[in-house]
């Protein structure tokens, strides 16, 4: 399976992400991961390994119109000039021609993650112009936003050229708001998943690992499946050879009532890694 975004670019069902993986080890990890069945890699400028991600997709030995390509430009870059270079040093670190999907990474400086009092409408109607360019231009096959909330994306839809494509946010069964899924489908938005396993702590919740037992599956199988089935695109990292594999595990569906027990979950403790502004629990 696989989704058209607004434009009719075709993007994978399920994707790899890189965030903490080191730009030396980024490559072995990503051809490995290609070799074993993703084609959609998720990386970032803020993550440092850009120049590894573009390394292992020129050396996949795969088309490149295989493998789809996302990268994210700084959330804390909230000046046009800024934001080009950033977009040409992502375009030149990548070196694979046109970026698949460039996303502004943040509505908001890092510093200021959901600060009531300080909101970039503007900034980000500016950034977003710069994308559209670029996406005319054909640098970049398909635009979007990450952690935009439904006004952020209010703001972009009542005054671009080319609507966003692509919303990548934090979901993970424990964590879904659907409110914000539900208003990105009404408008034509594909939701990316991040962090599916709510960066590791939330395979530990019981009422999970009960069912993935039931299916004779692993926790992270329940995790991605959920997501998919909510019509999420799902982004797992995962660094060993076991863990890449066994996350492709998902040749099995949640019947109707275990999705609902999944959608009643609470669980929000990211435990040390609250530390991260999207992890903090902010509203
Ligand atoms: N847009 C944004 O602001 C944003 C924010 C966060 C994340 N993201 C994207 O989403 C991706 C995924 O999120 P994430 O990196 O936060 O974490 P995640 O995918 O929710 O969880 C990753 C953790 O789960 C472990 N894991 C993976 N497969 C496993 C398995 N089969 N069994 C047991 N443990 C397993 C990994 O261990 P190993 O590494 O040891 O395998 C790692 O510790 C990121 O890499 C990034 O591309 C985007």
């Amino acid at each position: 399976m696989e989704f058209k975004l607004n434009n009719g670019v075709i993007i994978p069902e399920i994707g790899f992400g890189t965030w903490m993986i080191d730009d030396k080890e980024v490559k072995d990890i990503v051809k490995n991961a290609i070799d074993l069945g993703y084609n959609l890699i998720d990386t970032a400028e803020a993550y440092g390994n850009e120049k590894g991600v573009g390394a292992a997709i020129r050396d996949s030995g795969y088309p490149r119109n295989y493998i789809f390509v996302t990268t994210k430009l700084d959330g804390n870059v909230k000046n046009i000039k800024d934001a080009k270079k950033c977009f040409q040093d992502s375009y030149k670190k990548l070196d694979i021609g046109a970026i698949d999907l460039m996303l502004i990474h943040s509505p908001q400086p890092w510093g200021e993650w959901k600060d009531k009092n300080k909101r970039y409408f503007k900034e980000n109607l500016e950034i977003w112009g710069m994308l559209e360019e670029e996406y005319l231009y054909g640098r970049v096959r398909a635009i979007g936003v990450s952690n935009f909330m439904i006004d952020d994306l209010e703001n972009i839809l009542n005054n671009c050229n080319v609507k966003p494509m692509v919303n990548q946010i934090l979901a993970h069964i424990g964590n879904m708001p659907f409110d914000l899924i539900n208003y990105c489908k009404k408008n034509g938005i594909i939701v990316e998943a991040y962090s599916p396993f709510g960066h590791g702590p939330i395979l530990n919740n019981k009422e999970i690992i009960k069912m993935a037992d039931w299916y004779g599956v692993k926790p992270t199988n329940i995790c991605i499946k959920y997501l998919m089935q909510h019509g999420l695109i799902p982004l797992p990292k995962a660094t060993s050879n076991e863990h890449i594999k066994d996350n492709l595990n998902l040749d099995f569906t949640i019947s109707d009532d275990d999705m609902k027990k999944l959608d009643n979950i609470k669980d929000n403790d990211y435990k040390e890694y609250s530390k991260f502004p999207v992890f903090s629990n902010k509203e």
